[in-house]
C-alpha cells in the first residue's frame, strides 16, 4: 500500500482577525510552488474566520478546518459550534481534543471521541489529538498514555478518509523543545502497530502527524521520520512564509 500524502495542518489557536485574510491570501498564492501535488495544506483559524476563510479558499490547494466542535447537531448549548455548523461554513477538517482543549476545559477521551463522531457524522474529517505530558514523559509512561488516548478517542468507523491523528508531546508545544527523531519514530510506530491491529490494513492509511514546536527549521527532519504523515502546526502557521516553507519540506511520496 502506498504512504499516505502528508497532511501540513496549521492550528491557529485564538489568534487572527479579518485582517489576517492577507496571511491566507498568501497561503493561497505561493501554495502550489510549495506543496502543489506533495502535500495537503489545511488551516483551522478561529471559528470567526471559518466562513471568510473558506470562502476566499473554495476550490484552491487550501482546506480550512475549525479546532473544535460539540458533539450534538444543534440544541441550548451556548458558545458551542455544532459539526454540522462548521461544514456548513465551508470547513473540511476539525481538530478535536487538542491538548488545550483537554487541560483548558477537561475534555476527556469519551468526550473527544463523540466529537470525533460527531465530525464524521457531518462530513468533516476529525484530526484527533493525542500525547503525553513532560511528568507522564519522565515517568516512563509516554506510550501507556498515548495507547490509552488512541483506543478511547477514535471512533470505530476510523478510516483514512475520515480521520487524522495528530501526536503532539504537551511539553513540546509552544515550548520550542521537540522530542528526538528517534522518540517521534518510537510513539509513531507504536500508534501505527495500535491502527493496524483495530483497524486492519486501513491502519497503515490513515495520517499521523507530529505536532509540537514545528518549525521551518526542523520540518524536513521531523517529516521524514517513519510513520509521520505530515505535521500540525501552532505558532508557525501564522505567518504565510513559515508554513509555506514548512510544507515546502514534505517528502514526495
Ligand atoms: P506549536 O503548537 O506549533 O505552537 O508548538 C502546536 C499545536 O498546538 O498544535
Amino acid at each position: 500500500m502506498s504512504l499516505p500524502k502528508p497532511l501540513i495542518a496549521g492550528n491557529w489557536k485564538m489568534n487572527g482577525l479579518l485582517a489576517s485574510r492577507n496571511e491566507i491570501d498568501a497561503i493561497l498564492a505561493g501554495a502550489a510552488a510549495a506543496a502543489g501535488g506533495r502535500a495537503d495544506l489545511l488551516i483551522c483559524p478561529p471559528a470567526t474566520l471559518v466562513a471568510g476563510f473558506a470562502a476566499i479558499s473554495a476550490g484552491s490547494l487550501l482546506a480550512i478546518g475549525g479546532q473544535d466542535c460539540h458533539p450534538k447537531v444543534s440544541g441550548a448549548h451556548t458558545g458551542d459550534i455544532a459539526a454540522e455548523q462548521l461544514r456548513d461554513a465551508g470547513a473540511a477538517f476539525v481538530i478535536v481534543g487538542h491538548s488545550e482543549r483537554r487541560a483548558d476545559h477537561g475534555e476527556s477521551d469519551a468526550m473527544v471521541r463523540a466529537k470525533a463522531e460527531a465530525a464524521l457524522r457531518a462530513g468533516l474529517v476529525a484530526i484527533v489529538c493525542v500525547g503525553e505530558t513532560r511528568t507522564e514523559r519522565d515517568a516512563g509512561e509516554t506510550l501507556n498514555v498515548v495507547a490509552t488516548q488512541v483506543a478511547g478517542s477514535l471512533p470505530e468507523a476510523t478510516a483514512p478518509q475520515t480521520v487524522v491523528i495528530a501526536y503532539e508531546p504537551v511539553w513540546a508545544i509552544g515550548t520550542g523543545l521537540t522530542p528526538t527523531a528517534a522518540d517521534v519514530a518510537e510513539v509513531h510506530g507504536e500508534i501505527r502497530r495500535l491502527l493496524r491491529d483495530r483497524f486492519g490494513p486501513a491502519g497503515d492509511g490513515i495520517r499521523l502527524l507530529y505536532g509540537g514546536s514545528v518549525k521551518p527549521d526542523n520540518a524536513a527532519e521531523l517529516l521524514a521520520v517513519a510513520n509521520v504523515d505530515g505535521a500540525l502546526i501552532g505558532g508557525a502557521s501564522l505567518k504565510a512564509k513559515d508554513f509555506l516553507a514548512i510544507a515546502a519540506a514534505a517528502p514526495q511520496r
